[in-house]
């Protein structure tokens, strides 16, 4: 539901290692809403989309490639909205726009080019429900996309593992494998549950439980030829045991590493990095956020594929703003399935008879 005052969580203070995000993080505050000076619109938030980085931004001396958020600050968050005032020639009320919205019902926006964060954008052909500009035709489907063929290089034939690969990257990443032609797509994932929907659902062809299974003898087992390319997104003892167990010039595609980033550990390894050089592989870190200006050539293949019915969208969607933090820290404990999504507000009515 929309509401008429401008709903906003604020950061209250940074988490310790150990925390899982809840809202005593945060203040939940309200305040008039605001009005676009020349050059700006105003921007209804529909939908936010949590993602792991997010927690990054709440640590003081967080080494990431994003400034941390003060204290007191409204929370970053991206997300899609649609202009309900404008003070800008190019922007007009009605428009679609998918930016860094901050976790709030409204926000003050300008065309920002290039400046900031995966940019901003005004949607050209919206397509219902507008959260696939955050799922599958936003940064998670950039993320996959630019990961696993771009940094992976990842041809037709090639034995492909996945870790997280129930989430939001990870499901896009899967599937574009698929769709790309790859010889086997084995995801690693935290339940039985996820295992079965990926291979049910999304066409993976083998799935290792991490939290019930002894990942190492599995990866074996399954890629009795080495492991092609490997797109990770835990780091840790996953990425440990993907090493050795490597093809002959592999690429290890280093997307995220959640399993060590954010709880106190001690972490292992890796240590057997030394099947880098036995096997002539290639381990590269990338950020979406650099392939903006190729943006476009995503969206399309992305686009097309979602059209065919060859690449689902997956989502997980909450409730409401108030949900936020909640959502934010679902992503620690696995508690989404595909891309989690916030809902703020309805769809606008432009889609009702799609
Ligand atoms: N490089 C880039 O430009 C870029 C862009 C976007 C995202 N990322 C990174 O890509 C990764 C995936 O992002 P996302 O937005 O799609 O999130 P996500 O995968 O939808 O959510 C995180 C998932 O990670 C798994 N997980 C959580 N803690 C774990 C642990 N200790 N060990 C193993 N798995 C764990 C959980 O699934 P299970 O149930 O399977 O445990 C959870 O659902 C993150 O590391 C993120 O930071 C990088």
């Amino acid at each position: 539901m929309t509401a008429d005052v401008n709903r906003q969580w604020r950061v209250a203070r940074y988490p310790k290692k150990e925390e899982v995000i809840s809202p005593d993080h945060f203040d939940w505050t309200s305040e008039a809403i605001p009005e676009p000076e020349d050059g700006q619109f105003l921007v209804r938030t529909i939908c936010l989309a949590p993602v792991p980085a997010q927690r990054g931004y709440l640590e003081k001396s967080h080494n990431s490639f994003l400034d941390n958020i003060d204290i007191g600050d409204v929370m970053r968050g991206r997300g899609v909205g649609q202009i309900v005032s404008s003070r800008h020639p190019d922007y007009a009320v009605g428009d679609i726009f998918v930016g860094s919205l901050g976790w709030q019902d409204y926000s003050i926006q300008h065309p920002r080019g290039a400046e900031f964060v995966f940019s901003t954008k005004k949607v050209k052909n919206p397509i219902s429900p507008l959260s696939t500009e955050l799922s599958i035709l936003g940064q998670a489907g950039a993320t996959a996309y630019f990961g696993l063929l771009e940094v992976g290089q990842m041809k037709a034939g090639e034995n492909v593992l996945l870790s997280a690969a129930a989430g939001g990257v990870g499901s896009a990443a899967g599937q574009i494998a698929r769709i790309k032609g790859a010889g086997k797509v084995v995801g690693i994932t935290g339940s039985d549950k996820k295992c079965k929907w990926l291979v049910d659902e999304l066409g993976y062809d083998e799935v290792i439980n991490y939290k019930t299974e002894n990942v190492g003898e599995r990866i074996a087992e399954l890629f009795p030829d080495g492991i092609d390319i490997f797109f990770d997104n835990v780091g840790g003892d996953i990425l440990n045991e993907a090493l050795a167990n490597l093809a002959m010039h592999a690429r290890i595609v280093i997307c995220g590493f959640i399993a060590t980033d954010y709880s106190p550990g001690p972490h292992s390894g890796p240590i057997n990095y030394q099947f880098i050089v036995y096997k002539r592989a290639r381990i590269e870190g990338f950020v979406v956020f650099d392939y903006w200006d190729r943006y476009e050539e995503a969206e399309q293949d992305l686009l097309g594929w979602y059209r065919e019915g060859l690449l689902k969208n997956a989502e997980d969607e909450d409730d409401g703003l108030e949900r936020m933090p909640e959502s934010l820290g679902s992503l620690f404990t696995g508690g989404n399935t595909g891309v989690k999504i916030c809902r703020v507000s309805p769809d606008p009515e432009i889609f009702i008879d799609d």
